[in-house]
């Protein structure tokens, strides 16, 4: 609900459980008041201390400055006094950087506003507050906009530019959201990492300055993730609060908390500014600054990660895959890499049948000559010498055996020998008389460019026309460099979304699954296009629960692409047993990458077994609730507790009928007794069945929440037990 309080021109937007204020004060300035547990509607301008001399303009015009570098704004701006970072910024033709916003009007509605060009939120039982700005001498209006989804503690903020004046503007920073909190009892939670080694969570005190998250990569990367949130030293995974901050866009980003001279904190998220510039000309030029979504939550950790689940699963990701049962895939990348031929994927492909694996996806190698990754891309057409007659013999093969096919594709990229660069070098990014940087011996292709596109499209479609391929693993192997200018860096980005747009658009039953050389690319913006995105290229299951449970911070568990592969592992040469890594991989997607025609017979024969858990889960793991139980990030030794290791998560469905909980015993110990879990997000009146080492039970939700459960030593390193809980 957002309300209007016209005498102190305050804006009230309230959740279900926060409250988000902001008002317009002295001489139109737009500050931010309040936000946090949910307040009846009411006068709250008091916090922003204007009766305290200095800080009213108008009255104490000596102080300007004074109030400047300290009120909490609302939508910042650089060049007036306030010194802190700036959220909006711009230059004009003679070299000036100032600007001055000013409340112009406002109004709230119904519905939200789509960019056209933009991943966005959707879907009806919203409500919007549009707040228009304006610097007048420049002709520039800056539309803040906040928008409420029922029956969630979120806020979408978004803004939107028009040049409206008679000169040039270059926009130079055009965040999404910037909030001053009057406070600064916080500790900073984010997530930092590389390659293979995604999203693993850190939280530490706030200090004086600035704590800055960013990517200047191009992809949001698999160094640190568009997403922060601030939480209160008691805050735990079920209780205290936590704000969150993501963002829904897939390029640089920048995701920031200041602590300033007067304790307080500016928490900011948007486009990194360093390498960003767009030309707004006159006559109406506009720009669509993407999404930021806020969350407030009262319970902990688990309760902000459990609403942006669904605000994205429900309000973002388009995919009708959403909601249906995914098939069960077996991807040939681990299996083989580029060493393949007909023989030996008809082979791989036999076998899954056999177990039950409902889908086949040939990964990279399949086109142009790339028997290595020195090569081809940009040449999409198959490979005879190791497809003779093209994808359709496989894909007749594998359809013939009941399965559905699916193919890999790097759309935004280039190899020096390809014979779409022999014929356009130009097609790639670079500047002229340098020479272009080398990742993976690839190129990246100008996708800003709509004939560049054109390229790429008329190639895919044809493959996609030639053969029934019901899914597609979108990759994007490396990182931009000598990019010609500061706008491109964006404009990159909006044509990589116009190329997925018409991938969605035209073949829309198609399950798209993203993937960034692993997991840089494992952001809300890219959810809009898939429902789906890979993890990480690391399948080792022990390094799989940190960086799931990194993941599973912002979003949804359905959308973390999660298989399970052979061992040694290829990325760790650790062993696991084959059980641990299926229930690892159901954190996700599910599915393996591993040659089964190679697995023994005792692997082999679990895998229709684990198939079956699968499906009569997988409801669960799309549209429950996550409880995460255990921390993989807890250190063992000498600052453990008294137990060893140990992992668990609940998924739990809506109307608390069922749950599923899986634990994993990361380390054993000796002389070791059975382990207390107590479970969370059961209703607590309701009984509930389960079996438990060969024994049944029925127990109270109240007792599973507060007597828990007792696991027992499972004699080993990474075992685990999986159990569903039905209610009556
Ligand atoms: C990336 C992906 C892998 C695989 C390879 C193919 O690394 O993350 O899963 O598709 O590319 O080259």
């Amino acid at each position: 609900m957002i309300t209007y309080l016209a005498s102190v021109r305050q804006f009230q937007i309230d959740t279900p459980h926060s409250t988000y204020a902001l008002a317009v004060v002295d001489e139109g300035y737009l500050c931010h008041v309040y936000w946090g547990k949910r307040l009846a509607p009411q006068d709250m301008t008091a916090l922003l201390r204007l009766s305290e001399g200095p800080f009213v303009p108008s009255k104490n015009n000596r102080e300007r400055a004074s109030f400047m570098d300290c009120a909490p704004f609302e939508y910042p701006v650089s060049g007036t006094g306030d010194y802190r970072e700036a959220a909006f910024g711009v230059e004009t033709p003679d070299g000036a950087r100032i600007c001055d916003l000013r409340y112009v009007s406002h109004r709230i509605y119904n519905g939200k506003y789509k960019s056209a060009v933009l991943p966005h939120t959707w879907g009806n039982g919203c409500e919007t507050l549009e707040i228009t700005t304006e610097d007048k001498l420049l002709g520039l209006t800056v539309i803040l906009r906040y928008t409420v989804f029922e029956g969630l503690d979120a806020i979408i903020r978004s803004a939107y530019l028009e040049n409206n004046g008679s000169r040039d503007i270059t926009v130079t920073r055009a965040l999404s959201a910037s909030v001053d909190m009057d406070d600064s009892r916080f500790e900073m939670l984010s997530l930092y990492g590389s390659w293979a080694r995604e999203r693993q969570a850190e939280r530490l005190p706030l200090r004086h300055g600035k704590q800055r998250l960013d990517s200047l990569r191009g992809e949001s990367s698999h160094q640190y993730s568009p997403f922060f949130a601030l939480v209160r030293p008691e805050t735990t995974e079920e209780s205290g609060e936590a704000y969150g901050f993501s963002l829904i866009y897939s390029g640089n980003f920048l995701a920031q908390a200041e602590l300033t001279q007067f304790c307080q904190t500016r928490a900011q998220i948007g486009i990194q500014p360093e390498d960003f510039a767009w030309l707004l000309q006159t006559e109406g030029c506009s720009f669509d600054v993407p999404e930021a979504v806020l969350v407030y939550s009262e319970d902990g950790i688990g309760g902000m990660s459990r609403t942006y689940h669904r605000l994205y699963s429900e309000h973002l990701i388009r995919s009708k895959w959403q909601y249906q049962e995914r098939p069960v895939l077996i991807n040939n990348w681990e299996a083989t890499y580029f060493d393949f031929n007909l023989d030996k994927l008809k082979t791989i492909a036999d076998e899954a049948a056999k177990l039950g694996i409902e889908l086949f996806v040939l990964d990279d190698g399949w086109f142009g000559r790339r028997d290595s990754d020195n090569c081809s891309l940009g040449d999409w057409t198959p490979d005879e010498r190791k497809l003779p007659g093209g994808l359709k013999p496989l894909t007749d093969h594998i359809t013939g055996k009941g399965m559905k096919f699916g193919l890999w594709f790097e759309p935004e990229m280039i190899s020096p020998d390809s014979d779409l660069f022999r014929a356009h070098p130009d097609y790639a990014i670079g500047i002229e008389g340098r020479p272009r940087t080398e990742s993976r011996a690839q190129y990246v292709l100008n996708m800003a460019r709509s004939d560049v596109r054109r390229a790429v499209w008329a190639q895919m479609k044809k493959i996609l026309d030639s053969a029934p391929i019901s899914y597609i693993k979108w990759d994007m192997n490396r990182q931009l460099t000598e990019v010609p200018s500061r706008t491109l860096w964006h404009s990159y980005v909006l044509g990589v979304y116009a190329l997925m747009e018409q991938l969605v658009t035209e073949y829309p039953d198609i399950l798209i699954e993203n993937c960034s050389g692993g997991g840089a690319r494992f952001d809300p913006g890219m959810l809009y296009y898939s429902p789906q995105i890979w993890g990480s290229d690391d399948t080792d299951a022990k390094e799989r629960l940190r960086i799931q449970y990194g993941a599973s911070l912002f979003m949804p568990p359905s959308a973390i692409g999660s298989h399970v592969s052979v061992c040694p592992n290829h990325a760790t040469g650790r062993n696991t047993p084959f059980d641990t890594r299926a229930n690892v991989a159901m954190f996700g997607t599910f599915g393996y990458e591993l040659n089964v025609a190679q697995l023994s017979d005792e692997e082999k024969a679990q895998i229709p077994a684990q198939i079956a858990r699968w499906h009569s889960i997988s409801r669960l793991v799309r549209e429950g609730a996550l409880y995460r139980l255990g921390d993989p990030f807890r250190p063992s030794g000498y600052a453990a507790q008294m137990q060893a290791d140990y992992d668990g998560w609940m998924f739990v469905s809506q109307d608390s009928m069922q749950a599923v909980f899986t634990y994993v015993q990361i380390t054993a110990e000796a002389n070791m007794k059975s382990r207390r879990i107590t479970l969370r997000g059961l209703k607590p009146e309701r009984v509930y069945h389960f079996s438990l080492g060969g024994e049944e039970y029925a127990r109270t939700g109240a007792y599973l929440m507060q007597c828990g459960i007792l696991i027992p030593n499972l004699w080993g390193d990474m075992k685990s037990v999986q159990i569903m809980f039905n209610a009556e």
